[in-house]
């Protein structure tokens, strides 16, 4: 399979409201919008989380969504998950300062202090060859709101609560498209082991135990990295195993 396309040049669409960028981004692409289109709105009204959850979209937040034409295997694409959660995660450092230092959780989510402050939702479509057509890739960042900790999974925070408010959407996204292209370039040049390296050491909970859900159960161990492909490695009582997909809380927490 090719290698991944250079990083297009952006092509930037603001809306004010809007169902979700990724759906969105995702007509376009069906339309045949051109690779490097983002999808930047001021609000959704049905914006979207991993596993179908809702995604709460007042104004104020950053909700964008980047479609790439990457030409490489899924596999492969997939691994954007983790350059994304990089860049996002230098982007909130950037406004928050070095005490708050952002964390990536597994396999998407961006944290400060713990709490869930941005996530990243991947879509795609396979062309016949088994090449990606399609990928968009949709950020939520919390700048000014957050849900409470009663309405969602994992408790959630932003930019404002963290002593970081007063930026707008826009700056944010001019950041993250900046720190993105940056990550993609080293992405494409080093192969996934650098952009694994980066996302580890920003990585929420490394070494410590934690409670995996799975679709069909519960998995307890100590989490113990991410392999060559990202899938998420736990030393379990019965030797280590690795997941493909899951929501992933401290043990404390069950
Ligand atoms: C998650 O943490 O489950 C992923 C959240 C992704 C939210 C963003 S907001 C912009 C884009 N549009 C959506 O509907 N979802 C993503």
């Amino acid at each position: 399979m090719n290698r991944p396309a250079p990083i297009p040049v952006f092509a930037r669409v603001r809306l004010g409201e809007i169902d979700s960028t990724n759906e969105e981004a995702k007509r376009r692409a069906a339309a045949g919008a051109v690779a490097g289109t983002v999808i930047h709105a001021d609000r959704q009204n049905a914006g979207r989380g991993r596993s179908g959850r809702t995604w709460h979209s007042p104004p104020g937040n950053l909700y964008a969504s980047l479609l790439l034409r990457p030409s490489c295997s899924l596999a492969t694409a997939l691994q954007l998950v983790f350059v994304t959660g990089v860049a996002v995660a230098a982007v909130v450092d950037g406004v928050a300062g070095a005490e708050a230092r952002a964390r990536c959780k597994w396999p998407n989510d961006v944290l400060v202090d713990g709490r869930k402050i941005g996530g990243i939702l991947v879509e795609s479509q396979a062309s016949a060859n088994g090449a990606v057509d399609w990928l968009v890739i949709g950020v939520g960042l919390n700048i000014v709101a957050h849900p409470d900790d009663t309405s969602s999974l994992y408790p959630a925070t932003s930019l404002a609560a963290a002593g970081a408010g007063g930026r707008s959407s826009e700056a944010l996204l001019d950041a993250l498209l900046s720190a993105f292209s940056d990550t993609y370039d080293g992405w494409r040049r080093d192969g996934f082991s650098a952009v694994r390296e980066m996302w580890l050491a920003r990585a929420h909970g490394l070494g410590s135990p934690i409670i995996v859900r799975l679709a069909d159960g519960i998995l307890q161990g100590t989490f113990a990295g991410i392999d060559d492909s990202g899938l998420l490695l736990l030393d379990t009582a019965g030797g280590r195993r690795t997941v493909a997909a899951g929501d992933v809380f401290p043990a404390h927490a069950s």
